[in-house]
């Protein structure tokens, strides 16, 4: 949990362990990786993002699960997570 390098506004992890594995897991990081154009432990240019591939969150009963800045989102889709990033970059 401890970093080296700064991270991006938005922390994403996306756990690729055994349950959420099963059901789309590891694709659903290679969908985040490719939408946010970076890789794992990488930041996006404009530092909104950075991206992880992580172990298990604990969160196996709702997986495929997404953390972002440590908020856990459950059942994720690559269309829920594309909701979900693009409601984040948007100016606040
Ligand atoms: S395997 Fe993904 S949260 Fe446990």
């Amino acid at each position: 949990m401890l970093h080296r390098k700064p991270q991006g506004k938005y922390h994403v992890q996306v756990c690729t362990n055994i349950s959420c594995l099963l059901v789309g897991g590891e694709e659903l990081y290679h969908h985040a990786s490719k939408k946010l154009g970076i890789g794992h432990k990488q930041t996006t240019a404009d530092g909104i993002f950075s991206l992880e591939e992580v172990e298990c969150m604990g969160a196996c009963s709702w997986a495929p699960a997404v953390e972002i800045n440590y908020d856990f989102h459950h059942h994720v889709t690559a269309e829920k997570l594309d909701v979900l990033l693009d409601s984040l970059k948007k100016p606040q």
